[in-house]
């Protein structure tokens, strides 16, 4: 996954040439506090787990046991109070705001549970927005996309503004907007919290799909104890910590989904 362009930027070149054997995601001790004024929650504490390249790792657990932060602070999105994460090998905290950025920009995708589309833009306008902003030289891959929307069944609705869209049409478009820069890691929070099972398995089986298929890293933080079980590993998350990790959780239901997922047709077209 890792492109010319990416090696060829001097500046950040010696910190981040990605390492082919290390974890593509690691979190140490990581923690976060949020302060407003004298209150303090640790909303994560000290975690510590990770994550190889092409896993499928679905993290649980009850509301407000820290997922979402978790998740932001993977992303790159907050700081750790304490703690570090590291991307390809390389420190989230080595890194300056802009370079952050440009990490983020270039190796990860977000789904989130809002879809948080553009509402004054068409579907196909977000799409290409998000590709706009990732930085890639080359021009968005029209075949590409064209694929994406026939797997997620959106080609039609494309032209349509999210306020045209059912909630599952633009979670799918969501799932395009994050699989059109061909991210390394996808991170998704509640991408099915929304939806009806015809349309969480459509959104499920596109993430299976792209991880099966383009070896893209998928971290999703679900509710839906089916969604869990298409992951390889299952991280169980109660007030601020992991309090068990499930290997290779995929049961019949999950064999299924892989099953249905490769039957869906060939893998992406240009990988
Ligand atoms: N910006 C914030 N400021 C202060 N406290 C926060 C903030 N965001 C989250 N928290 C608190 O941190 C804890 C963890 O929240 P988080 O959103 O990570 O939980 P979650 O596991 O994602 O829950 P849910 O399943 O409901 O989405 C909660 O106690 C929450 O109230
Ligand atoms: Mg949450």
């Amino acid at each position: 996954m890792t492109s010319g362009r990416w090696h060829a930027d001097p500046a950040i070149y010696n910190r981040e040439v990605p390492d082919q054997t290390s974890p593509i995601i690691l979190a140490e001790n990581l923690t976060k506090v949020y302060r407003s004024g004298r209150i303090e929650v640790s909303a994560v504490r000290g975690v510590s787990f990770a994550v190889e390249r092409g896993e499928f790792v679905a993290i649980v657990g009850p509301s407000g046991s820290g997922k979402s932060t978790l998740f932001y602070l993977l992303g790159g999105l907050t700081r750790a109070t304490n703690g570090r994460v590291v991307i390809d090998g390389v420190d989230f905290a080595a890194l300056t705001d802009a370079e952050r950025t440009r990490l983020r920009k270039h190796r990860i995708a977000f789904v989130f549970q809002k879809f948080n589309l553009l509402p004054t833009l068409t579907a196909m306008g977000n799409i290409e927005l998000a590709y706009a902003v990732s930085g890639r030289k080359e021009p968005l891959d029209h075949k590409y996309l064209d694929h994406l929307g026939d797997l997620l069944s959106i080609r039609s609705r494309l032209g349509h503004r999210p306020s045209e869209l059912s909630g599952g049409e633009q979670q799918r478009v969501a799932i395009a907007r994050a699989l059109i820069t061909r991210p390394a890691i996808v991170l998704a929070d509640e991408p099915t919290g929304n939806l009806d099972t015809k349309n969480s398995e459509a959104v499920l089986e596109m993430l299976v799909l792209s991880n099966r298929e383009l070896r893209q890293t998928v971290l999703m933080i679900t509710h839906n104890p089916e969604a869990a079980q298409v992951a390889d590993r299952t991280l169980h998350m109660r007030d601020g910590e992991i309090e068990k990790v499930e290997n290779g959780a995929v049961g019949a239901a999950g064999g299924a989904h892989r099953g249905a997922s490769r039957a869906a047709g060939p893998g992406p077209a240009g990988v």
